[in-house]
């Protein structure tokens, strides 16, 4: 049975991954070790198998003597400890949810259902790093990966829709706060059904922009409102979220000499842990959409074909109806005006599950194998 220790397992993606993991009885299999940053002696997580007290995260020593790592401890800890544990020597697997090392030549970045050949080629070359993915490009790819496999895409434009969540908890917090100080402002107001909604409206404004309003963590209002800036600057004009797209995409598909263009702006919205996205995808060819939707429909086991119907899309392409699911809708699939080629799609995924937790855990279960 492999060591496997776990850093970071108490945040939001760790518990998203401890949660995964004993639904799907992975513990059974592994012999998993705790690490903390805080409580050293500690006990660990119910994983239904005892476990030793919690170990000292920085402790080299410690960290050495595990086959695995698997870190949800966030990018400065990688960088505090990745490099001074692999100059001990130590040439375990080091699994990460982090950005850090995500386009480093030694890391391959996992997510199975559409790189099972990616990984398992980088295995038998030896890779010991393997990094999940940026959320919004892994749910792209988990639904549309069908078309990448084909060889269909000649280009994708992605305006993105992203939950709070993919800033952290704290924000997510924030924003169900900024929501409640809206409400707040005008109870009396909406208790009034002869109130007038322009004066409701310029209070809420109001509200929104006074110093009063909980901007901590996001630095703006979100709720009722929408940030479409995601990530830090970068020289060309794009955001670093958008960035990602394309340079995440190609690594993930390994054709890195032969890039798909990917790019568009990314959006931060009031949605709770659901990134959506829209996308225009420009095909290598024409296809009949019945054909498109079958590639897509069968390229996983999660990703699931919304009929471009009202009703239905209504029902089943929300973050309301998708989150916490591992099931990644896509739907809108259309013909733009532009012509044939032209096609126009939704996606939705919950970003804490394919966007983070879950390509981690799978990694673990192909170590196994
Ligand atoms: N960068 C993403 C976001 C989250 O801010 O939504 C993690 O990939």
């Amino acid at each position: 049975m492999k060591k496997v220790g776990f850093v970071g397992w108490r945040g939001m993606v760790g518990s998203v991954l401890m949660d995964r993991m004993r639904e799907e009885n992975d513990f059974a299999d592994i012999e998993p070790v705790f690490f903390t940053t805080s409580n050293v002696g500690g006990q660990g997580p119910e994983v239904g198998k005892s476990a030793p007290a919690l170990k000292d995260a920085a402790d080299i020593d410690a960290l050495k003597a595990m086959d695995v790592i698997i870190s949800c401890q966030g990018g400065d800890y990688t960088k505090q400890v990745f490099a001074p544990l692999r100059a001990t020597g130590w040439d375990g697997y080091w699994i990460d949810a982090a950005s850090s090392l995500r386009m480093d030549d030694s890391a391959i970045i996992v997510l199975d259902p559409v790189n099972d050949d990616v990984i398992r080629q980088g295995l038998a070359d030896g890779v010991k790093n393997f990094i999940g993915g940026n959320c919004t490009v892994s749910l792209m790819l988990m639904a549309i990966g069908g078309l990448f496999r084909e060889g269909l895409v000649e280009w994708v434009s992605a305006q993105t829709y992203q939950a709070a969540s993919g800033a952290g908890a704290q924000n997510m917090r924030e924003l169900i706060n900024q929501m409640g100080a809206i409400r707040d402002s005008v109870a009396d107001e909406l208790a009034d059904p002869r109130s007038a909604i322009l004066d409701i409206d310029r209070k809420v404004a109001e509200v929104m922009r006074s110093d009063a309003f909980p901007t901590d963590n996001f630095g703006h209002p979100l709720a009722g409102s929408l940030l479409p800036w995601i990530d830090v600057q970068r020289d060309n004009g794009q955001s670093k979220e958008e960035w990602k797209g394309q340079v995440e995409t190609n690594k993930i598909l390994g054709q890195t000499d032969t890039p798909v263009p990917i790019d568009g702006s990314c959006v931060r919205i009031g949605a709770m842990r659901c990134h959506s996205q829209a996308l225009t995808i420009k095909l290598t060819k024409d296809l009949p959409i019945a054909e498109i939707e079958r590639i897509i429909a069968s390229a996983n086991d999660w990703v699931k074909v919304v009929p471009n119907d009202r009703e239905e899309t209504l029902r089943d392409l929300t973050p309301t109806a998708t989150t916490g699911t591992l099931t990644v809708p896509v739907g809108r699939l259309r013909k733009l005006n532009m012509g044939g080629e032209y096609l126009s799609a939704f996606t939705v995924g919950d970003q804490l599950l394919w966007g983070a937790a879950e390509p981690l855990r799978r990694m673990l279960r192909i170590l196994q194998q």
